[in-house]
């Protein structure tokens, strides 16, 4: 066996994830709460659920969480223009078909498949990203409850525990499709988020660094820098969860290295590294000018 074959089956080895379901830790309060009190009282009324909001808002998580609280297998796709049905359903694998033929044997199920068969539950994040094509493919499962495999030309029965969840931003987002009639009539709870309010959001940014202690100071002023791009009329685009998160860890571990406290400078340099790119600008609007208008406003230096 080559070095490098032998390093790969050994990284597999140790690195090979059991169980996809995984305890997160989530803020439950707020839209959260609301959100996620839903999803359990559609999911007991065996009705599908959708989440909708702005890219970081919280939607994974949320799906994460509810699927680790539920206690059944867990699959997910994050559908793309790659995303094919083969991808949801399965496909032969040639060299087993070689040995085999055209069998069950020969057949590897994909994760739509999976939990479908397992009575597992089965995350569609990002939805609408997926070709109208793909999504059909899993509408007899979601409705009648029975799966088709083309190329075994057999219909499936799916496990009665057999649940779909959506996620998706908002249809007016790049790279997003209007959802087909026919996919979008079968989820019938759809919960909308959007970004939390500024202390809910304070909340999220210390739980995402547990091994940092940030005085309530700095929380602030990170939390404001979001509040202001998001109420600029400048930005096209607001920052995301993972913006205040980013800014408050990337702040922390650079006071930590040099053994200061976090001050209003340190917090504008850090902002700068991570805050451009996390933004849009509306055309023509420059990032720079930008930023030294909300750091001034915000902390005083740019
Ligand atoms: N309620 C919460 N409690 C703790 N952390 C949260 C909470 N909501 C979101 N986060 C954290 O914020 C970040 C962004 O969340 P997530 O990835 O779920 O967003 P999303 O809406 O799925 O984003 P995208 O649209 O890009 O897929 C993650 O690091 C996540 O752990
Ligand atoms: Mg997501």
């Amino acid at each position: 066996m080559s070095k490098q074959i032998k390093e790969f089956s050994e990284l597999m080895e140790e690195s090979k994830i059991v169980d996809i379901r995984e305890e997160i830790n989530l803020v439950l309060e707020g839209q959260y709460k609301y959100a996620y009190e839903a999803m359990m009282d559609a999911y007991n009324a065996g009705l599908f659920v959708g989440l909708v909001g702005p890219v970081g808002c919280g939607k994974t998580a949320l799906c994460r969480k509810f699927a680790y609280d539920l206690n059944q297998e867990f699959y997910w796709i994050t559908f793309s223009d790659l995303v094919r049905p083969a991808t949801l359903i399965g496909s032969f694998d040639p060299s087993l078909v070689f040995k085999y033929g055209f069998s069950p044997d020969s057949y590897t199920p994909g994760p739509f498949s999976l939990a479908a068969l397992k009575g597992g539950v089965f995350l569609a994040n990002e939805l609408n990203r997926g070709d109208e094509y793909v999504l059909n493919s899993m509408l007899d499962a979601m409705e009648e409850r029975r799966l088709y495999i083309p190329q075994l030309k057999t219909w499936l029965k799916a496990k009665d525990k057999f649940y779909v969840i959506a996620a998706m931003n908002p249809a007016e987002l790049k790279g997003t499709r209007k959802l087909p009639s026919a996919i979008k009539d079968r989820i019938k709870v759809w919960i909308h988020l959007e970004y939390p309010p500024k202390s809910l959001e304070q909340k999220i940014m210390i739980s995402n660094c547990p091994e940092y202690n940030l005085s309530a100071l700095t929380q602030e002023k990170i939390i404001e820098l979001m509040i202001q791009c998001r109420e600029d009329s400048e930005v096209e685009k607001p920052p995301s969860l993972r913006t205040s998160i980013g800014i408050a860890r990337f702040v922390s571990q650079r006071a930590q290295r040099l053994k200061v406290k976090v001050d209003n400078k340190l917090i504008a340099e850090s902002a700068k590294l991570i805050l451009p790119d996390s933004i849009q600008l509306r055309p023509g609007r420059n990032v720079d000018q930008f930023m030294r208008k909300i750091l001034t406003k915000v902390v005083g230096v740019a």
